[in-house]
């Protein structure tokens, strides 16, 4: 057989799908302006501290980063209260996800394991590190079937990654479970819990792991500066995980995959309090008012505790989704998470949010059903 020039299990490899950007949508349908709920990003945009002090750093655009952005991991460590050895910063936390899986993987021979439906980045960068990729299907409600979740694990399953609050279901179990879970594992299998939106968990502290995160051997949790601190466009996220497993990381990843622009924004977001208040305000306000509203206009809502909810609508989601479109809303259609029934709406700024009611409303017009609000998972 001869040799291709692409790894044959790369051929066929489908890639991510992010959600459909201003851009697109404004040149396909000729608006001039459009409301992206689709990708989770900040409502209120960038604080204004970040804006000055990246602005402040762009005179030094021509000096390489420092390696592993020691001043940010420095600043993470005082914000969480943890050593800042146990800490890597990376390219987005999608960087994270990638480092975790080459260090942690023996190509060919390992599997990871996720739920099914997942954020779809564990699935690629497993392909990519020669993984097997294995899923357990959640419950109907969406909620985590631990069991049978560690009913699938065995001495070669090197990384099991857990997203809560989930993606794209917004469902988020008691850390007191996923503790459990990680009490069950063999001692070689690496729990990775993706907390990219546990700043939106309410409260907080009954759902995130993170204090226990660098302090046992296998346990790694991961945050993102791209939906609280409002820095996707930067690309800023880090993990919390033993110092030794952050050491075997700082050695294989690429020395400047953090600029500097970012690394200053990081530091200016971690220090602006009243932006992390007032998007915490913002996005749990906004959440409570769609829940109820998509609700009472006869969407099946599903609890969230995260920045978007997802909804099954009174009619084929597609359709809804075009119609939204052609009013210049986008929001996230999940045909790519095996959903094709469902939308994930991320909760905007208020007039974001009356805008996309009117629209639906507008849509639903005289064909509502009554109101359907799923019970809380698992309780
Ligand atoms: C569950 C989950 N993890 C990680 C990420 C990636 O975040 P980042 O922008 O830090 O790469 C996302 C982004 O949407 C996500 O939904």
């Amino acid at each position: 057989m001869s040799r291709s020039l692409i790894r044959r299990s790369l051929i066929d490899l489908d890639p991510y799908r992010p959600g459909l950007s201003l851009a697109e949508v404004k040149e396909r349908y000729g608006l001039s302006t459009v409301i992206k709920l689709a990708s989770n990003e900040n409502p209120l945009g960038v604080s204004p501290k970040v804006l000055q002090a990246a602005e402040k750093q762009l005179i030094d655009a021509h000096r390489y980063p420092q390696s592993g952005s020691p001043g940010l991991r420095r600043a993470l460590g005082a914000y969480h209260g943890i050593s800042e050895t146990r800490i890597v910063v990376g390219n987005g936390s999608d960087e994270i996800i990638d480092l975790l899986i080459r260090v942690a993987v023996e190509p060919g021979h390992d599997h990871i394991l996720a739920f099914r439906p997942c954020f779809d980045i564990y699935r690629l960068q497993a392909k990519l590190s020669g993984a097997d990729f294995r899923q357990v299907a959640l419950r109907s409600d969406f909620s985590f079937p631990m069991s049978a979740l560690l009913d699938a694990v065995n001495d070669d399953t090197a990384i099991i990654f857990l997203t809560t609050p989930d993606n794209p279901s917004g469902f988020a179990p008691p850390a007191d479970e996923v503790l459990d879970l990680h009490r069950r594992l063999p001692g070689g299998c690496l729990l990775v819990v993706d907390e990219a939106y546990m700043d939106f968990a309410v409260p907080r502290g009954r759902h995130s792991v993170l204090t226990l995160a660098g302090s046992v051997p296998n346990l790694v949790v991961l945050r993102t500066f791209s939906k609280l601190y409002g820095l996707a466009g930067l690309r800023l996220g880090y993990g919390i995980m033993p110092e030794s497993f952050a050491d075997a990381l700082l050695r294989v990843k690429l020395p400047f995959s953090v600029n500097v622009l970012a690394e200053a924004a990081g530091m200016a977001a971690l220090s602006d309090d009243a932006f992390r208040d007032a998007t915490i305000d913002t996005v749990v306000r906004g959440r409570e008012m769609l829940t109820r509203a998509l609700g009472e206009m006869g969407f099946l809502v599903y609890p969230s505790q995260a920045n978007f909810i997802m909804v099954k609508p009174p009619m084929p989601a597609s359709q809804l989704f075009d119609n939204l479109l052609r009013l210049g809303i986008i929001v996230r259609l999940l045909s790519s998470y095996g959903l094709p029934d469902h939308l994930r709406i991320s909760v905007g700024n208020a007039k974001e949010n009356k805008a996309l009611l009117k629209a639906l409303h507008e849509i639903l017009r005289g064909g509502a059903s009554p109101m359907r609000v799923q019970s809380a998972p698992g309780s």
